[in-house]
Parts: structure tokens; C-alpha cells; sequence
């Protein structure tokens, strides 16, 4: 792969918990995930990005993160850690990590100390009073009170205390942190919550400050040559989000406005169009994401009225059509594999996974749930252990049970039992990925105008890829359907369905 390898790449997300279970403990873990390599090598990735690994209390699925260095006795150990980057190497997979750097953990050293001694507070945000109003973004106050009556700012679960980066000490420490997985041979780290880390008194999202931490962060990545630096990045505001791509800051970012957007043709286009307005000036590949560890499942998402994302209630238990939601599931993959840039895979989306709607409330794990008095289901759903093989939960994900309850019906998901099913997800995904390794990722596009319902456009390599967002068949242009997400009738595309043709 080349040096800018990242511009074109399809990234699988591992949530390392619930990925496979090595152990049998019912919590999926580097065993687990180094005896899989060979799936993802088969499904045709360029590289892995994990969830957060580290020793971690779990109070939000270990972006509650208590020590930096090292690895989540659940999930293995560091000498693990080392040999699953050699491994996925030999493969010629990449590996990208989660740094966490706008909180970390009540149970981390630094918070300890704070705790014991009131001179140590300033790596956090300590005052003798809530500075403002500010609300968690799971719910409840932002300021939680420690037992010496001072308050600390946390934007997330109380247990994630916020990082003060108005000290250098701060600084120091996560160029450290790069330094210690670039040494180890990491290829590159996803930036959680990447907007947030400057404050003032009255404002945390998007302050111009935060720029400067990524100009030094990519001086330090560019030491090691090769290595990406991806943000989490949730901004409306597509010329703001762009300005973190900027040649000497972040690669590239998460598109958050393509998940966001409806089933819906202008909307879709809108995205796209925006999207690459926005990325071409900066230099910067676009990315296009359906789907992760915190959003509706697009099967789910996909088949409801009301087809876009937004964190608040997430639309939970509003009617979903999942057959209806499959098919576009299907199409939409194909569409985003085909866009210039580099496209995600969340585990399980190449099995076609729903969101888990149904569980036991005593079962939820994510503080969202709780926070908001039971009022947002929370992210759970998105989360349910993989399943590999069998007949019955736990669906060869491990020999426990696995930590959330899989459904029954998955035994017709499961990745043995769509292996050798030409029409199914995952082959489509696999076919779908090896095209595109031979021409698609970076470029450009070039729209064909085959109506305001139809998203058409051809790439570079000549490879034209059609989406049907109306209610009836159009007529494909002239080529060779080389894959297609649905069945094709006399060179008609039926309704959401795309075709790639060369
Ligand atoms: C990011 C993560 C999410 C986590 C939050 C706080 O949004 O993707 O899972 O809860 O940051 O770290």
C-alpha cells in the first residue's frame, strides 16, 4: 500500500467487546479478535480501527480510560496487543486505536491524586462551584461534587472527568501516549470526541485553540511517516468540520452528515455534494460512514418513515419495515463503497445486523439509558455480541454467555450461515470491496444526470455506480452490471437498489 494509504482505505470498526470471545467469559477480546484476522482478511479490508482497549472501568464501554499504556485485563494483555498489530500486519491489514483525550477515568492515576490532593487539580476542570449550566451529554449536570465539596466537569458519564488542556502537562502526556502506539507499530488512532477538548467559561465545542493541539499531534505522527490521525468530529457546520482537515492537522474525519441523512435522493445528494465542496479545498479524502458503535443500525434506521439519525431519542421503537430496511441497507453500502475516499465497515453491518430493540431494560448497559431516566434507550442495541456460527445464541461468538443477550432469529445472520449464500450480505460486502480495491477509494466523481431520484455518477476508473432512491425502475445506462445489491429485470434498477457498472 502506499504512503497515503488512508485516502482510499476500507476501515473495519472492531468493538473489541463484542466482537469474539477468546476465553469464554462472554466479553470479546484480543483472542478472539487474532483468531477472526482470517474473516477480515477474506471480507477484503484495508485496516482495523478498535474501540478503546485500555484498563478501563467500563462506566461507557472504555472511553472511560484509566491508564493509556496498557491494555483491559478482559480483553489480554500488551504483549497481545503487540502480537495482534504483527499479525495483522503479516496480513497487510492496518491497525488504528482509539485515544481518548478530551476525558478519562475517576479511576485513573491522575484523577486519584486530584482526589487525594487539592494541589493536583489542574490536569481537570476543578472549581469551588459549577462554573455554568452545562449538561452532560448523556444527561444530568455536566459537574459532579467530590467528598471535599469542590466540583469537577465531566461532558459525559460522571466517571469521565474532563481533561484541563489549558495545562501543558496535559499536552505532554497524550504526545507521549501517540509516541508509546506509534512505537508499538500502531498505524494510526481515531480521535474520540475531537471537537471538545478546548473550553472557556461559556463554550467547549469547536474552539479555534483545539487546532493547535492537532497541528502539534500531526508533527508527531508525521515523525513516525504513515500514520493517520482520524477525528470524531460531530459539526453541522461543514466549513467548521473542514477546517480540522487542513493540510497540517487531522487526515481525515468521520462524515457524520451522510450517517445523519434520510433514505431520501436530495438529501443524500446534498450530503455528497457538500462533502466534497468541503474536502476538495483542504486536500483532505472524504469518508463515508453508515454506521457505528453509537447509532441505529441502517437495517433498523433505514426501514422506519423517518430514516435519519440523531442521538436524542433515536426514533427507539418507532415501526421499522426490516425488509425494506435490508434492501437499502444493501444499496447504501454499495453507494458509499463507491464514493471517492475511504469508506467504514461497523462489525456486523456486513452481516446485515438490526438493532437489538427489544432488550431487557435490566440488561442496558450504556449510560445513556440511565442518565436520561430510561428516556433514551442508549446505544446497547448497536453493541449485541456478533454471531459466527450455529443454531443457537451464543452463535459461536464464544463457549459463555455473551455480556448482552443475542436474538434467537439471528441463527439465519450468522457469518457461517452466509458464507455460502451467494445472495447474502456478507458475499455482497466481500464482492463489493474487492471491486473496489481494484477501482474505487481516492478520486473524483463525475455525476450522471439520470434524474433527481437517481444517484448516478462515474469514477475514475470508469466504474459507474447507480443508486434508485424513486418508487419505480429506471433504465440502467449502457455497461456491464458487474455487482448489484438486488436483482436486476431487463436493464431496469428496481426501487433502492444500486448497480455498478463498467
Ligand atoms: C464518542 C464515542 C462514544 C463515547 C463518547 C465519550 O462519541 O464514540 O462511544 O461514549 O465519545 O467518550
Amino acid at each position: 500500500m502506499s504512503q497515503t494509504w488512508w485516502r482510499g482505505a476500507a476501515i473495519y470498526q472492531v468493538y473489541l467487546r463484542s466482537f469474539a470471545d477468546g476465553n469464554g467469559d462472554g466479553a470479546g477480546d484480543l483472542a478472539g479478535l487474532r483468531s477472526r484476522l482470517p474473516y477480515l482478511k477474506e471480507l477484503g479490508i484495508d485496516a482495523i480501527w478498535l474501540n478503546p482497549w485500555y484498563p478501563s472501568p467500563m462506566a461507557d464501554g472504555g472511553y472511560d480510560v484509566a491508564d493509556y499504556r496498557d491494555i483491559e485485563p478482559v480483553f489480554g494483555t500488551l504483549g497481545e496487543a503487540e502480537r495482534f498489530i504483527e499479525e495483522a500486519h503479516e496480513l497487510d491489514i492496518k491497525v488504528i486505536i482509539d485515544v481518548v483525550p478530551n476525558h478519562s477515568s475517576t479511576e485513573s492515576e491522575w484523577f486519584k491524586e486530584a482526589l487525594e490532593n487539592p494541589a493536583a487539580r489542574d490536569r481537570f476542570w476543578f472549581a469551588d462551584e459549577p462554573l455554568n449550566d452545562w449538561q452532560s451529554i448523556f444527561g444530568g449536570s455536566a459537574w459532579s461534587q467530590v467528598p471535599d465539596g469542590q466540583w469537577y466537569l465531566h461532558l459525559f458519564a460522571p466517571e469521565q472527568p474532563d481533561l484541563n488542556w489549558a495545562n501543558p502537562e496535559v499536552h505532554q502526556e497524550f504526545e507521549d501516549v501517540l509516541r508509546f502506539w506509534f512505537e508499538r507499530g500502531v498505524d494510526g488512532v481515531r480521535i474520540d470526541s475531537a471537537a471538545l477538548l478546548i473550553k472557556s467559561d461559556t463554550a467547549y465545542e469547536d474552539l479555534d485553540e483545539v487546532h493547535d493541539v492537532y497541528r502539534r499531534w500531526r508533527e508527531v505522527a508525521d515523525e513516525y511517516g504513515e500514520r493517520v490521525l482520524i477525528g470524531e468530529v460531530w459539526l453541522p457546520d461543514q466549513e467548521r468540520f473542514a477546517r480540522y482537515l487542513r493540510p497540517d492537522e487531522l487526515h481525515t474525519a468521520f462524515n457524520f452528515d451522510f450517517l445523519s441523512c434520510a433514505w431520501d435522493p436530495r438529501d443524500l445528494r446534498r450530503s455528497i455534494d457538500l462533502t466534497l465542496s468541503t474536502h476538495t479545498p483542504v486536500g483532505a479524502p472524504p469518508t463515508w460512514v453508515l454506521s457505528n458503535h453509537d447509532v441505529t443500525r441502517p437495517v433498523t434506521r433505514y426501514g422506519r418513515a423517518d430514516s435519519t439519525f440523531a442521538h436524542g431519542g433515536r426514533l427507539h421503537g418507532t415501526p421499522s419495515d426490516l425488509e425494506l430496511g435490508y434492501r437499502r441497507a444493501r444499496a447504501a453500502a454499495l453507494l458509499a463503497m463507491a464514493l471517492p475516499g475511504s469508506v467504514y465497515v461497523y462489525q456486523g453491518e456486513e452481516l446485515g445486523l438490526p438493532e437489538v430493540e427489544d432488550l431487557p431494560n435490566e440488561v442496558r448497559q450504556d449510560p445513556m439509558y440511565a442518565r436520561s431516566g430510561g428516556e433514551n434507550p442508549g446505544r446497547d442495541g448497536c453493541r449485541i455480541p456478533l454471531p459466527w456460527s450455529g443454531e443457537e445464541p451464543p452463535f459461536g461468538f464464544g463457549t459463555g454467555t455473551p455480556w448482552l443477550p443475542q436474538p434467537e432469529g439471528w441463527r439465519k445472520l450468522t457469518a457461517e450461515a452466509q458464507r455460502t449464500d451467494l445472495g447474502s450480505m456478507l458475499n455482497l460486502y466481500r464482492s463489493g470491496l474487492a471491486i473496489r480495491r481494484e477501482r474505487l477509494g481516492d478520486g473524483t466523481l463525475t455525476w450522471l444526470p439520470l434524474g433527481e431520484e437517481v444517484l448516478a455518477f462515474t469514477r475514475d476508473s470508469g466504474l459507474t455506480s447507480v443508486t434508485n432512491l424513486g418508487a419505480d425502475p429506471v433504465p440502467l445506462p449502457a455497461g456491464e452490471v458487474v455487482l448489484a445489491s438486488g436483482p436486476i429485470e431487463d436493464g431496469l434498477l428496481p426501487s433502492d437498489t444500486t448497480a455498478w457498472l463498467v
